[in-house]
This record gives structure tokens, C-alpha cells and sequence, in this order.
């Protein structure tokens, strides 16, 4: 008993990763962003409006950030003056990359 479950706990723990690398970016964005920013990017619901998101789906809004900049806003949360625009994300840097990577293809 006790060598299977020796062995079964490695191929659990791979299977585990290989997920997390293969990360899904349009569902971390559908579960994690949509509720601002909008499924097309363009930051037209209700909370997104009032927050003030920007339109995603031009170029000149995706062109404005970097990734590197896009990345530390969603890890670290993004505020403008004492109002939280963003929270700093629990996701994994691989959902916040993955999540980047889907938004980038919201551009039209
Ligand atoms: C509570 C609402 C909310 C949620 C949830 C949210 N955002 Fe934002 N986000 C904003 C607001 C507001 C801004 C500031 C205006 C803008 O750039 O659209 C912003 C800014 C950004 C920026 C630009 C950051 C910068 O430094 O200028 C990116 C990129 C971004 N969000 C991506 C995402 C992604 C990807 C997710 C999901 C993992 C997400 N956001 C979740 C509201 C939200």
C-alpha cells in the first residue's frame, strides 16, 4: 500500500504542473476580468464604466502598456490616487501571463 502511494504521489504532482503551464488564458480571463474589463476588451459593463477601464480592443490602448508593465499592475493591483482600480491578483504568474496573452488578442 504505503509504495503505491509513494509512487502515485509524483505522477499526481506532474499532472499538477503540467496544468498550471498549460493554462488556459481565455478562461482565466472569462473567470477572472470580464467583470470589468468585458468579454471584447472594450471595458463596457457596468463595472468597468464606473471604474473607468479603458478600450482594450484599439491599438492604442494595448500599445500604451507593456507587458512587463501589464504583468505588475495585476499582480501588485493598480490604484489611481487612493481609489483601487485593481486588486492585487491571487492568480499564478502563469493565469496573470496567460490572462495578458488573451487580452492582447481582444486588439482589433
Ligand atoms: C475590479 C475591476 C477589474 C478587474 C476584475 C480587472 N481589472 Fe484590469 N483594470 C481595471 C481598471 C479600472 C483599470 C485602469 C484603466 C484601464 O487601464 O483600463 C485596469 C487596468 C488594467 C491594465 C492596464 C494596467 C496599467 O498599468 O495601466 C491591464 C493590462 C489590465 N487591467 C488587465 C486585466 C486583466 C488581465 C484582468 C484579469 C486577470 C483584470 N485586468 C481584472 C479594472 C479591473
Amino acid at each position: 500500500m504505503k509504495k503505491i502511494a509513494l509512487l502515485a504521489l509524483p505522477a499526481a504532482f506532474a499532472l499538477a504542473l503540467t496544468t498550471n503551464a498549460l493554462a488556459d488564458g481565455a478562461g482565466v480571463y472569462a473567470d477572472n476580468c470580464t467583470k470589468c474589463h468585458g468579454d471584447d476588451g472594450k471595458g463596457a459593463t457596468k463595472m468597468g464604466t464606473k471604474l473607468g477601464c479603458k478600450d482594450y480592443s484599439t491599438a492604442a490602448v494595448q500599445s500604451a502598456i507593456t507587458d512587463d508593465q501589464a504583468f505588475k499592475s495585476i499582480k501588485e493591483g493598480l490604484k489611481k490616487d487612493d481609489k483601487t482600480l485593481m486588486k492585487p491578483s491571487e492568480l499564478s504568474d502563469e493565469d496573470i501571463k496567460a490572462s495578458i496573452a488573451y487580452l492582447r488578442t481582444l486588439k482589433k
